[in-house]
Parts: structure tokens; C-alpha cells; sequence
């Protein structure tokens, strides 16, 4: 269905709220010569700015080991520039500005980068950190810098283009051949630079970043360096600003829907623009379902405007968790006929709703939000995640039954909400802190901006446990400050504040959906006093295990992974979910967490490096507790039991056996006979002693009387032979797809052995590199960036990526007095994203 509607509001935006890209644009316009579209390369480029750079560590105590930095020069123009046509006089003191500078000792990486994770673990570093050497006491080891030459071709004078980066850890200072563009502190949030004046055309040009992890932003481990991913975006000078496009849906009784869409328009030249935008619906397999054309537009020189319209959809595919339907708005914009920009918006159909009573709807039906908090680290990599690893974690969130991510605590990766629109993930979005500063809003401005049209994302989450302030008069009025902004920015969504006591106080105020952390205690009353608030459980659980751990061992820092260890505030996943799933007005809550994440290592520390409030661990292998949610957050029929059946020397002694399954009865056989039957509660789990022979303890789970599923732990033999097994069979030669690879040792019967601890090297083939190995072992201290690794309770993980050859790629695994494995994984020919060329 066609409707072509005038444009139905222009008007100018106002300053605030605006991303710092889009300001710089703003302020730079004045300075911009009257180069003209019609000169340049028509229409957008994004360009992956992720290869070819340069590292070397700074120094945050001393300047003559930090390039100077801080000793009267920072790469300000120093030495002369010129009269700006000789990149080589870009010098400063240390001449880093310039293109001529020599970093042939620097190390050469690729983005994403994650220096912290490389770095050995230290016993008198931060806990909470992960023992990693970074922070004040670490000045050596605090500090990255960051260089990149690339070449500007002479056709690209007279076009707009800024660097983009997604996230830096973090307070970034950015020079372009020698001139400093700015700064940004937040390691989460994305931030740019428009680097139009400052480039030398038909020449080489360098950047230098400054990354300072000296002052952590969490109380976990954070990373340290460039470890999302940086574009190079080109514009003509009349474009659509960054982000700036926004589409929101109204979805009508029986099935059409209204969109309406507001395209942040910017002319940064020096005549007015005449022009007109032209938009296209796409569904996913590409038929176009509606289009639309503005009345003429004038935007006059450095102007700003937003141009909205309303498009009518008549029979929308709705997205949901169970069909994650996507569409794409292509937004044209033309001069006369000459295409001048084009950008594409991912979106979806969906309305969402939180009621004070009854819960979550979305498209009008119950959904209960089976979520978990989650950090960004993963093992082996650190923060510095390739984008098949979104797919990954989230594949391993969905198969034990959650619908729901919160990303704690601050604005997640791009690819991580691509990867929930087309999973169908419901997400809870986070600022990483609060604050009604010009900076604290302009970063709260461009998490909103960014993320706004992902379908998945159902909430704001403002701030987290701030305890200073979320009680307090103070933090009613930032809170409200900020709610503000963002309902300027995004009307369709609520906002909450992940509170962790003082309900009914402070942010609670400003609160649409009031934010329990915990407390589950107050929730009932709190309810009661506040019967027009819906609630969430924003955080649950800090449950703690180790997975194939089964008795508490303070000194390695272990916790027995049965499922019934918790912190003081914590609960375990039966005491929250069985609560949760009781009160019909409780719209569902997020567990802390779904994966194991480094630091924080409660209640323990040193050895123990990572926490362990993970369902799943670092890897993402599940721990016996996961089963729990299988069972009761998934519809078909689970069963599992724990621990594992290698017990030698507990012959005829009495072990804890515990079964999680959703049946409604159970029975319990070793070595086939019959320990008895006995019926499961909804929401909780069943426990037998068991003493102790070798052989097979089994379980029947039955519905109705009738064998529906059964289980099995078995003794195994030796450890004989290792086991390689993918994510995946086929990869893509682009050089950033990845692959994780699960390593067992196994028996001679190919059974896994659930107590091996053998240490397995790998060797990849050419087309191939290992980005990282882990265990799960949250006491290990072994290297995360190796070609080696002692499996932990069986299991290990190699993470490995390709290049731009295909072709087989053979992942080998072998480890002494072990039969060898080795795995081929086909690697298709792709093209790699269009990216910045290499210097010359
Ligand atoms: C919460 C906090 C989380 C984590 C958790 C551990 O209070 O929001 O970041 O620290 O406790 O139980």
C-alpha cells in the first residue's frame, strides 16, 4: 500500500539532545568552504575502520615514557604545521602526528582490541577488575596508544567525513595529524568526530587515540583500549545526520499500521539546498510494502531540520519473540534527481505495554520476561568481541529458555541489539551512569538516539544502584531531567532505574516501571502502596556456582554447582523465579547473570579472578543450575541431574544428587534399580542421597503417568582422546567471522569426562588464527591470548577466526598420552565489508 503524504512537520532541532557528532557538525558548518556535492562522489559511505592500526602502551606516571604527553606538548600543533598542505610537517615533540613518524616497534593489531585481557593477572591489582594490572598503581600498564594512517583520495575534498567509533575504554583524546579533535570519557558509549577540514585530500592522514583505563567506570572488568568496532562515514555535505533517522510504529485493531518517520536533515554548506526525500518499506524478503515522497524541501545554509512523515503499512508482519519479523525503511534523499544520501533503518512491528497489574504485553499479548543481566566479556577475548560472538552468547542464553538481556551496566554493543532484533530477544537498554551534565546528557542522548528503532529493546534503564543519589531529592530531579530527554528523543518506550532499596523514594519518583534489584521482601507491599506502578525485577538472583564443582572449596574458590549458593542479598534461581512467577503484576525480572564474567570475584579473591553469578560460565557452558531455567522457562519436557557419576574412592558413601526437570514425577534408578518416584513441585527441583557404586544413575521424568524424557550421568573410563565440535560447520573469508569451538576429553567411549583437567595445545592452519582460549575455571590464571589450555571439569573453548582466504580451515587439538583430534571448517568465499584502505 502507496500513500504519498506531504511532509507533515519540519522543524528545527534544538541543541540539546543532540550527539556530539551531529553538534561538531553544526559548529564546524561555519568553517566549511563552498565545495559542492555535485563535485564529489555522490551519496554515503561507511567504511570499517577496524584493520591496520599501530599500539603501544603510554605511561600514565611518567611523560617521557607516555610521548611526552602531559610535559608541555600534546601533539598540539607542535613543530609547525605548515601551511597544512605537507602532511609531514604534521609534527609535535614526539612527531606521532605526523605520517613520517616511525612505529615499526609498535604492535600492529586490528580492531577490536582489548589490551587488559593480554595483560598477566596480579594479585595486587583490583579485585573487582579481575586482578588485572590497570589503575593507578599500574601506570605502565594503564595507557594505549592508538595510530592509524590512511589515505583520503583528492575526489573525497568537498565531502563531509567523521569517524565513528562504538566504544572505546576508556577516556579516548583524538588527533588528526596532529591536531586534537576531542575527548570522551565513557568507555560504553559511541562517539565521533567530523574530520572534514582536518584531512589532507589526495595524502595520507593519521590518527592517534589516547586510551586511558586508569579510573575504572564498574566495580568489574571493563577492558581497556578501542574494542568495538570504527567506521569511517563520507557524506556530501547536505545529509542525514548521524542517527538520524527515526521510525516509530502504531499498530491499528486488525492488522495495519502507521509509521511515522523523522529524518534529522543537515545542509553544512554554504547555499541552500532545495531537495526532497523519497522512502521505501522493505520487508524481509525484499518486497517493497510501502513508499512515500516529501513536498519539496529547502534547507537553507548550515541549517538543521527534521522532516516527518507518516506512511501506511496495511498488513505488517508483527515482531515477537517467536517470529522476529524485520523490515528496513530505505530513507532517499535527492537534489532534482541526483541521489544525494541513502540510509537504512532496521525495524519492526510491535507495541509494547507495562501494566501495573497484569505484567508485560507486547503486541497486545502476555509475554513474561525471562531475562538476565549480562557484561560484555567473553573468555578468551576479553571486551574485544567479534560479532559472531553476539550470535553465539545469545544462541546459548535462548537454549535455556530466556527472552530477555539486560545490558549491564551501560550502552551495549551495535551488534549485540542487531543480533536481539533478529533473535527475537526483548531488551533491557542501559545507561552506563547517571547525571543531568551537559556530558551525562549529551551521552544519555546519543545511547537514545542510537538504539531507538531496534524492536528489541522494550525499556530504558537510566541508572543502576546509585546509592548515593537514588534515594535523594537529588536524584528525583536528575532522574526527571533525564526522562525528559529521553521521552524528547523516544516517546514510545518507559524508563526504569535498577534500584537496590529506597523504592517509593528518589528515581522511584520518575520511574514508568519501578525497578526492583533484589529486596523481594518489600516488592508485595511495595505493590500495595503503589498499585498504578508496574514493576520489573531489574536484577535477581546472584546465585553462585562453579561449574562441575560439587563442595565448597574457599581456597581455590570454588562454590558447589548444585544450585543453591547465593550472596547475602542474592537469591537463588528457584527462591526468585518461584516468587516471580506468582505474582501476575511482576512483569518478569533479569537474573544476575547469564554468563560468568571477569572480576568481581564474590565472595572470593585471589586466586579466584572471575565472579561466578554466571547460569552459564565465561564459555558459556552451562552450569547444572541452568537446567533449572531449561526446565521451567522452556515448554517441552527437561530433565538433568547433578553431579556427574566419577566418584572413585566414595565407594558405599552417600552422595547429594540433585534432579531439575519440569515433569511431574520423577524416578531414580542406579545401575537399573529404582530409588523411587516422587513428584516435582512446579518451580523447584528434587534431591535423593545416593550412595555411591560406579556405573549409570539415570532418571525417568514422567507426564500423566507416562515416560515422557530420561537422563543419564555415567562413570567413565580414562580420559583417551580429544574432542573438537564447532558452533558451526561454515564460516565466511571476510576475516571477522568466528567461530567457537568446544574442547572435551573424552573416554575411549567418546564420553566426555567430567573431571579432566589434561592441557591441550592447538594449531590452526594458515587461513586461520586463534583469537583466544578459556575454561570456565574462575580461578585459572592461564593466558587467555595463547594456543594452549588445560580443559576444566572436561571442557575448554578455542576461539578462531578467518581471514580473507577460504577454503579448509583445520583447527588441531592435541594433549599428551591423548589420541589428537583435529577439525575441518569450511570457509566460504565472502566479500569483506568495504572498509578504510591500507596506507601505501
Ligand atoms: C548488584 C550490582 C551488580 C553486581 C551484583 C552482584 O548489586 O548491581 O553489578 O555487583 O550486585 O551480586
Amino acid at each position: 500500500m502507496c500513500q504519498n503524504l506531504p511532509v507533515i512537520g519540519v522543524v528545527p532541532i534544538s541543541p540539546r539532545g543532540v550527539c556530539r557528532v551531529c553538534r561538531l557538525l553544526a559548529v564546524y558548518v561555519f568553517a566549511a568552504v563552498g565545495l559542492l556535492a555535485e563535485n564529489s562522489p555522490a551519496g554515503r559511505e561507511r567504511l570499517l575502520f577496524d584493520a591496520g592500526w599501530k599500539f603501544h602502551y603510554g605511561n600514565a606516571a611518567d611523560p617521557a615514557k607516555d610521548f611526552d604527553y602531559g610535559a608541555g606538548n600534546d601533539l598540539q600543533k607542535v613543530g609547525g604545521y605548515g601551511d597544512g598542505t605537507d602532511p609531514t610537517k604534521a609534527a609535535t615533540a614526539s612527531g606521532m602526528g605526523s605520517v613520517k613518524f616511525d612505529d615499526s616497534d609498535w604492535q600492529a593489531v586490528n580492531l577490536p582490541h582489548d589490551w587488559a585481557v593480554a595483560l598477566p593477572f596480579d594479585r595486587n591489582a583490583g579485585k573487582n577488575q579481575g586482578f588485572r594490572p590497570l589503575g593507578r598503581a599500574f601506570p605502565g600498564t594503564s595507557i594505549g596508544w592508538y595510530r592509524r594512517v590512511f589515505p583520503v583520495p583528492a575526489a573525497d575534498a568537498g565531502r563531509r567525513i567523521t569517524i565513528e567509533f562504538d566504544g572505546v575504554y576508556r577516556d579516548a583524546e583524538v588527533w588528526l595529524n596532529g591536531c586534537r579533535l576531542g575527548r570522551n570519557e565513557s568507555g560504553y558509549d559511541g562517539f565521533g568526530f567530523d574530520l572534514t577540514d582536518y584531512l589532507n585530500y589526495g595524502a595520507d592522514n593519521v590518527i592517534v587515540v589516547r586510551v586511558d583505563a586508569t579510573q575504572p567506570e564498574g566495580w568489574f572488568y571493563e577492558g581497556a583500549g578501542i574494542y568495538r568496532h570504527v567506521w569511517l562515514v563520507k557524506t556530501a555535505p547536505l545529509h542525514v545526520a548521524s542517527d538520524g533517522v527515526q521510525v516509530l510504529t502504531e499498530l491499528h485493531d486488525k492488522g495495519p499500521a502507521d509509521v511515522t518517520v523523522s529524518v534529522d536533515l543537515a545542509n553544512d554548506s554554504d547555499a541552500a539546498a532545495p531537495c526532497r526525500l523519497e522512502w521505501a518499506i522493505v520487508d524481509a524478503a525484499g518486497r517493497e510494502v510501502a513508499r512515500a515522497t516529501s513536498s519539496s524541501l529547502t534547507i537553507g545554509p548550515a541549517q538543521r531540520i527534521i522532516a516527518s512523515q507518516k506512511i501506511f503499512v496495511a498488513a505488517p508482519q508483527l515482531w515477537s519473540p517467536e517470529s522476529p519479523a524485520l523490515y528496513r525503511l530505505v530513507t532517499t534523499l535527492r537534489r532534482g534527481d541526483a541521489l544525494v544520501d541513502e540510509v537504512t533503518t532496521t525495524f519492526g512491528f510491535r507495541s509494547i505495554r507495562f501494566d501495573p497489574e497484569r505484567g508485560f504485553f507486547l503486541n497486545g499479548r502476555h509475554v513474561e520476561i525471562k531475562g538476565v543481566c549480562c557484561h560484555q566479556d567473553h573468555a578468551g577475548l576479553g571486551v574485544a568481541l567479534p560479532d559472531a560472538l553476539q550470535e553465539f552468547r545469545l544462541g546459548r542464553l535462548l537454549a535455556i529458555g530466556a527472552n530477555a538481556y539486560r545490558s549491564a551496566h551501560g550502552a551495549p554493543t551495535p551488534e549485540l541489539l542487531d543480533a536481539c532484533d533478529r533473535l527475537g530477544i526483548l531488551v533491557l537498554d542501559e545507561n552506563r551512569s547517571p547525571g543531568s551534565t551537559p556530558e551525562s546528557l549529551d551521552r544519555l542522548a546519543r545511547l537514545i538516539r542510537r538504539d531507538r528503532n531496534h524492536p528489541s529493546v522494550i525499556l530504558w534503564s537510566l541508572a543502576n544502584e546509585e546509592k548515593y543519589i537514588q534515594a535523594t531529592g537529588v536524584g528525583a530531579r536528575i532522574g526527571a531531567t533525564m526522562k525528559r530527554l529521553v521521552r524528547s528523543l523516544d516517546p514510545s518506550r518507559p524508563v526504569t532505574f535498577a534500584m537496590n532499596g529506597a523504592h517509593g523514594k528518589g528515581f522511584s519518583t520518575d520511574a514508568d516501571v519501578e525497578g526492583f534489584n533484589y529486596n523481594q521482601g518489600r516488592i508485595d507491599a511495595y505493590h500495595r502502596d503503589h498499585p498504578m506502578q508496574p514493576l520489573i525485577g531489574t536484577e535477581t538472583a546472584s546465585a553462585i556456582a562453579t561449574r562441575g564443582i560439587y563442595a565448597n572449596d574457599n581456597e581455590a574458590g570454588y562454590v558447589a554447582d548444585y544450585g543453591g549458593e547465593k550472596v547475602r542479598w542474592g537469591e537463588t534461581a528457584e527462591e526468585w523465579w518461584a516468587f516471580y512467577a506468582a505474582r501476575p503484576f511482576l512483569a518478569g525480572g533479569f537474573a544476575w547473570t547469564g554468563f560468568d564474567y571477569r572480576g568481581e570475584p564474590t565472595p572470593f579473591g585471589w586466586p579466584c579472578v572471575s565472579s561466578q553469578f554466571g547460569i552459564l560460565d565465561t564459555c558459556g557452558f552451562p552450569k547444572d543450575g541452568a537446567y533449572y531455567y531449561r526446565a521451567w522457562w522452556r515448554d517441552e519436557p527437561a530433565i538433568h541431574l547433578a553431579p556427574h557419576w566419577n566418584w572413585p574412592g566414595r565407594e558405599g558413601q552417600q552422595i547429594d544428587v540433585r534432579c531439575f526437570s519440569n515433569c511431574g514425577e520423577v524416578e531414580l534408578f542406579l545401575n537399573g534399580r529404582s530409588l523411587g518416584r516422587k513428584p516435582m513441585s512446579r518451580y523447584s527441583h528434587l534431591d535423593w542421597q545416593v550412595v555411591y557404586a560406579p556405573g549409570t544413575l539415570s532418571a525417568r521424568g514422567y507426564n500423566g503417568g507416562r515416560e515422557v524424557i530420561s537422563t543419564g550421568v555415567v562413570t567413565t573410563g580414562a580420559a583417551a582422546r580429544v574432542r573438537l565440535t564447532p558452533d558451526r560447520p561454515t564460516l565466511r573469508a571476510d576475516g571477522e567471522d568466528a567461530a567457537v569451538v568446544t574442547v572435551a576429553i573424552e573416554d575411549a567411549a567418546g564420553r566426555v569426562v567430567p573431571v579432566a583437567d589434561n592441557e591441550v595445545v592447538f594449531t590452526v592452519s594458515a587461513n586461520g588464527r586463534i583469537l583466544g582460549v578459556g575454561n570456565g575455571n574462575p580461578s585459572s590464571h592461564e593466558p587467555d591470548r595463547a594456543n594452549r589450555r588445560h580443559v576444566f571439569n572436561g571442557l575448554a573453548q578455542v576461539i578462531i577466526q578467518t581471514t580473507t582466504q577460504p577454503g579448509p580451515l583445520v583447527l588441531t587439538a592435541e594433549s599428551p598420552g591423548l589420541a589428537p583430534a583435529s577439525l575441518t571448517l569450511d570457509v566460504a568465499p565472502a566479500t569483506p565489508r568495504p572498509s578504510v584502505p591500507l596506507a601505501q
